[in-house]
């Protein structure tokens, strides 16, 4: 028997559009649309762009969005208010946060980061590091060795906090507080645990973090990024990107650049609206949600996958944690032909997704997912496998988006 919570899960799962006999388990990759989104976004479209126009900067509240918006995400990853802004992409955030956060500690040239970790924060780390100098240098060790590389000599420790193959999580507690101890300044990467994991920003005093909208928020393709920077250093830290949304005064027009009040400094142009719209409304449905409540529901569904699945399907090797308290929100299954099996259980209408080379990936989002859909989806992998149906020619067919 389930538990009961306070968070009314089912009620919830009736606020999304999830297409009939679908079970969908991507959402740590692209989140569902939900029912409110299409009325708000056709608002935001037909009134305040068509009626408005120019003067919805100010009459609709347009350019107040992006720190509005962070402060929305705020309570979800454990933030303080008037810390967190929102636009661009992630891969601009983290190069953003890196860059400010490398100028805390000009005396130091290592970045330490870790084979987990998603690779556009590290081609953003090499990238930046190069326009740097040469004498820079980005140290990146196996997930299990941070502890041990993070020395007095890295200036700033960039991880991904979940892992977003294995799902594996770091210890933000701990890893922050030894950087602290060793004066590393900590970047974390909240992609695969904002909307996911009851993130505690403040409590670990980490210094940056940046995260997207578009997995667990559910704020559809080509959500804003957020960064977040913490109370003490909001005020302090210089802009690499310093674009005129980030400037004092923007509609000053200086020709030159002086830095935002706090958070907003972190703004770079002008925000995507429509965007914007779709993430607001999505949010309405996060305010339902007790995140510890959240994190509970979630353990107990990827409990249940992982046992139908291990049962049913002795070919899958468990590829993510065992212990509950090591994952994050998704459970992983190695198996050599991952891909064409991935084709197979999709064209079952069980979606989850294939990252290289072996890895099956399986979303467990408790916002719309509840046993029945756990214990269908098990039985589906069960028929790709015993049937060997990723053996079919139009499965081995290789897509551009895995
Ligand atoms: C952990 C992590 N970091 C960074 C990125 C890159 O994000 P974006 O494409 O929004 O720049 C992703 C994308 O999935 C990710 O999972």
């Amino acid at each position: 028997m389930s538990t009961t919570y306070k968070t009314d899960f089912a009620a919830i799962k009736q606020q999304f559009v999830l297409p009939e006999g679908m079970i969908y388990l991507d959402g740590n990759s692209l989140g569902p649309l939900p029912k409110a989104t299409s009325e708000r976004v056709k608002t935001c479209i037909e009134q305040e762009w068509g009626q408005e126009l120019i003067r919805a900067w100010n009459s609709a509240g347009w350019m107040a969005t992006p720190t509005r918006l962070g402060d929305r995400i705020a309570r979800m990853v454990g933030a303080e208010p008037g810390c967190i802004t929102t636009g661009d992409t992630l891969s601009i955030k983290v190069y953003q946060a890196l860059a400010a956060g490398l100028e805390l500690r000009p005396e130091r040239r290592v970045v330490l980061s870790d084979s987990g970790n998603f690779p556009s924060d590290l081609y953003m780390a090499q990238g930046l590091l190069q326009s740097l100098g040469e004498d820079n240098e980005l140290r990146v060790v196996e997930p299990e060795a941070v502890a041990d590389a993070l020395t007095s000599e890295v200036a700033v420790l960039m991880l991904t906090q979940v892992d977003y193959r294995s799902g594996r999580l770091h210890d933000m507690a701990a890893l922050s507080e030894q950087a602290r101890s060793v004066g590393a300044i900590t970047l974390w990467d909240l992609a695969h645990t904002a909307g996911a994991y009851p993130v505690r920003l403040a409590d670990c005093q980490a210094d940056f973090a940046v995260g997207c909208s578009y997995k667990f928020l559910n704020g559809g393709p080509g959500a804003p990024a957020f960064i977040y920077v913490r109370p003490g250093l909001k005020e302090q830290v210089r802009p690499a990107l310093s674009g005129w949304l980030g400037h004092e005064a923007p509609f000053a027009f200086d020709l030159d650049y002086r830095a935002g009040h706090g958070i907003e400094r972190m703004r770079v142009g002008t925000p995507p609206i429509l965007q914007m719209a779709a993430l607001d409304v999505s949010l309405d449905i996060w305010d339902q949600v007790d995140m510890d409540e959240l994190r509970a529901r979630s353990i107990e569904l990827s409990q249940l996958f992982i046992a139908e699945v291990e049962q049913r399907c002795p070919a899958l090797r468990l590829a993510s944690p065992r212990a509950p308290e090591e994952r994050g929100s998704q459970v992983s299954f190695a198996f050599d032909e991952g891909y064409a099996a991935m084709q197979a259980l999709i064209a079952r209408q069980v979606i989850g997704d294939f990252r290289a080379p072996d890895i099956m990936r399986f979303g467990i989002t408790p916002l719309y997912l509840d046993e029945g859909d756990i214990t269908q989806a098990a039985e589906r992998i069960e028929l790709v496998m015993r049937d060997e149906e990723w053996r079919r020619p139009e499965f081995q067919v290789r897509a551009a988006v895995t």
